[in-house]
């Protein structure tokens, strides 16, 4: 529950909530009611970062047709209230940005089909760093190298969007196999240009987005970078290669490498407790670089542990956020944690019971532990 800083922010704890695409978008990219409810209720929950999810840049950069999106104003003043409602819980309002590349145009996972949505479906070709696909999606187009020049100016052009709808902070997607991971991945980066050939080169298109982003950001706003750090295959990403890629990230002014792993290949991945962990702390040791952690950290106990060993500066915390929207104020009361960190911001009389140092809402008060 200790507050952490990043340049000018300063958030309340460490537990982070972790970005998590909706499929709920109105038409056009454009963040609904359910994405103020969902984000609202996790920022009263205790989170000290609420990270909105997987936001396209651009509208081809979507997962699927429901994502949402940061490329026009009507999505700016869309999110406007919902950053207002999660700050004013007291919460840093963070949101994702992101490019899907070959892995766009995807059913959403609602039923209605999967792999690629056909362009007679609402869908649309994708593009990635080679005409690969990845297995069981269509076939991208390769980007030329002046389509991939144009890639961080879509990045910063979003980046000022999110300033403007008041997001605090930023993160740049580049795990989980899409566009950015694919160009720094050997296995879906054969480019022989520029952008292609040894990790430098593959790295490049992400260094040179994060330069982007980092001009337009004021100089006291924290980014951040999700990065798979593995591709759990042979000849694949490992987390040595990403360590690196995490040392240029933190020289070119990136504060925190948030670390995923896995996703643009099919794998086999040993999925278990705390299975990234390692991962966040190797880099974090080896890159000189704070970091996040994050997948399958589920109890109080064991976030508490990934922070103590210091294997990260703060956990996100994912599923268990969705069936439990107060998960850090559950945590919080589970280790009989009572710093004041999770006071609600500028609204106390309305939020927070007095004497009570879990910050639970006073509107909530009667379901809160005696
Ligand atoms: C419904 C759902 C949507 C997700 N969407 C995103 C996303 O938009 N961006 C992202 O980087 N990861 C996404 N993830 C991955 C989570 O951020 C997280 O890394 C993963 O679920 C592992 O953490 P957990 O075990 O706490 O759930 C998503 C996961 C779920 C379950």
């Amino acid at each position: 529950m200790s507050p952490l800083t990043l340049r000018g922010t300063t958030f309340r704890n460490r537990v982070w909530l972790a970005p998590m695409c909706q499929y709920s978008a109105g038409p056009d990219g454009v963040p609904t009611d359910w994405h103020l409810a969902h984000l609202g209720a996790r920022a009263v929950g205790g989170f000290g970062l609420v990270m909105a999810e997987a936001t396209a840049v651009v509208p081809e950069g979507r997962i699927s047709p429901h994502d949402v999106g940061l490329w026009d104003d009507a999505q700016v003043a869309a999110w406007r209230p919902i950053t207002a409602f999660v700050r004013g819980r007291g919460a840093v309002a963070g949101v994702q940005l992101a490019h899907a590349g070959r892995k766009a145009s995807t059913y959403r996972g609602f039923g209605e089909g999967s792999g690629t949505v056909p362009v007679d479906d609402g869908g649309w070709a994708t593009v990635g760093p080679s005409a690969e696909a990845f297995a069981g999606y269509a076939a991208p187009q390769e980007l030329t190298a002046a389509q991939v020049a144009d890639v961080p100016r879509q990045f910063a052009a979003a980046t000022r969007r999110a300033l403007d709808a008041g997001f605090d902070v930023v993160e740049v997607h580049a795990a989980h196999g899409y566009l950015l991971h694919q160009f720094l991945s050997p296995l879906s980066n054969h480019r022989t240009d520029a952008y292609g050939g040894p990790l430098e080169a593959r790295a490049r298109l992400l260094l040179d987005t994060v330069d982007a982003v980092r001009e337009v950001l004021p100089e006291d706003r924290p980014l951040l970078v999700r990065v798979s750090a593995t591709d759990w295959t042979e000849g694949g990403l490992t987390v040595e290669d990403v360590a690196r890629v995490a040392a240029w990230l933190r020289e070119h002014g990136v504060d925190l490498v948030d670390v995923s792993t896995g996703g643009n290949v099919h794998a086999t991945i040993p999925v278990g407790p705390g299975y990234q962990v390692p991962a966040a702390g190797q880099i974090r040791a080896t890159a000189g670089v704070a970091t996040a952690a994050v997948g399958l950290i589920t109890t109080a106990e064991q976030a508490e542990q990934v922070l103590a060993e210091g294997a990260a500066d703060a956990v996100m915390i994912g599923r268990p956020a969705l069936f439990d929207p107060s998960w850090p104020l559950r945590a919080a009361h589970a280790l009989d944690d009572k710093t004041p960190a999770l006071d609600h911001l500028g609204d106390p009389g309305a939020t927070v019971r007095p004497g009570e140092p879990t910050g639970w809402p006073v509107q909530y008060a009667r379901g809160s532990w005696g």
